[in-house]
């Protein structure tokens, strides 16, 4: 098993990844024989994976209740946190309970919220089950729900006590969900590690193949590169927001779409090749390197085309939304080389116009 520390003073915790690993012995950390906790998951993950991990749970002696959500993105909605809200309180949780997320980003950000504001704050596990939320979602404590008029515009930030990455759930997970979290990953390879970005050219079939020592390789890697960034910029004031490299146009699409229509890291390899795009129109990305990151990202067979009943001028409403417009500025993150990027304002409408119909 590898552990890897997110570095946050008083509220540090410990990402463990491993094959397996949800059996191990005080896997669970913080948990205690006694204590009382609320395992959150949905209907697909319950008929898969819960009844091993009550299981173990129930082994290491704690009393836990649950709660099953339906699946989807477009269940990441203040209904389903007052669900989880109203379970805590009839199961009379105390300020003291656990709540744990079993699942993928959505499960993820709805428990954290939860977590974040029942009596005013308790503890959380995250055991992310899909490879987005395992290289990126779990780690970091964004937490939160969609708004109807835009993705995550209800949240906080909430530190999980510890994230548990079995990388044998992986095994389970339908091939669309699969290259979804490898948009995420070569998110982190163009804007911050050019050797990965090589690694990922190189190894990238059978990274798909789920290669037992290439996938545990590749999960530590992005949870290294994000636990540094976190330690560094909890609350997204400068570096953090790099992360949203390809999401401002990314979330545009999930939300003119419907939630739950476009994975989230389809949207974002679409996303990231606008932005590329932009900054190859800007002189700022040599047309080089824009090419090896299209080709990237079409080897995996992710979309590289935003939805074909979506005009350009379309996405510009949902990108003033995005959380990183400051004074009605539009802010994106352009990749300058591989392994590198930059935050810049400022940029010509026409530009990005001309960068989403180029995807069109
Ligand atoms: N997924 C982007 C972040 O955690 O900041």
């Amino acid at each position: 098993m590898e552990k890897i520390k997110v570095v946050l003073g008083k509220r540090s915790y410990p990402i463990s990844i491993g094959s397996g690993i949800i059996q191990e012995d005080n896997i669970f950390f913080p948990l205690k024989p006694g204590n009382q906790a609320m395992l959150i998951t949905n209907k697909t993950l319950a008929n898969l994976f819960k009844d091993k991990v009550l299981f173990h749970l129930r082994k290491s002696g704690i009393k836990v209740d649950q709660v099953i959500l339906s699946d989807g993105e477009q269940f990441k909605t203040l209904n389903e946190l007052e669900v989880i809200i109203s379970s805590l309180l009839e199961k009379r949780h105390s300020r003291d309970t656990t709540l744990i997320a079993l699942g993928g980003g959505v499960i993820g950000d709805l428990t954290g919220f939860a977590a974040a504001i029942y009596q005013r704050g308790v503890k959380f596990i995250q055991i992310p089950t899909t490879l987005l939320s395992q290289v990126d979602a779990s780690v970091g404590g964004k937490t939160g729900v969609n708004h109807v008029l835009g993705k995550n515009m209800i949240g906080s930030f909430w530190q999980p006590s510890s994230v548990v990455i079995d990388i044998d759930f992986l095994k389970k997970l339908p091939y669309n969900e699969l290259i979804s979290g490898i948009a995420e990953v070569i998110k982190y390879a163009i804007i911050f590690d050019e050797k990965f970005f090589n690694w990922l050219e190189e190894n990238i079939e059978n990274l798909l193949l789920l290669n037992d020592t290439l996938m545990p390789y590749c999960i530590k890697k992005c949870c290294e590169l994000k636990a540094k960034i976190i330690s560094l910029d909890e609350r997204e004031n400068n570096f953090r927001a790099l992360l949203n490299f390809g999401h401002t146009y990314g979330h545009a699409i999930e939300a003119h779409s419907g939630y739950g229509n476009w994975l989230h890291g389809e949207a974002i390899s679409v996303g990231m090749v606008m932005a590329s795009r932009t900054s190859e129109m800007m002189g700022f990305l040599k047309k080089a390197d824009y090419e090896r990151i299209l080709s990237l990202l079409k080897k995996t067979g992710l979309p590289i085309k935003g939805p074909k009943n979506m005009s350009a001028a379309s996405y510009l409403p949902y990108m003033m939304r995005d959380k990183k417009v400051i004074s009605g500025e539009i802010r994106l993150v352009l990749p300058i080389s591989i392994g590198k990027a930059k935050i810049y304002s400022g940029i010509d409408k026409n530009i990005i116009l001309n960068s989403i119909k180029y995807f069109q």
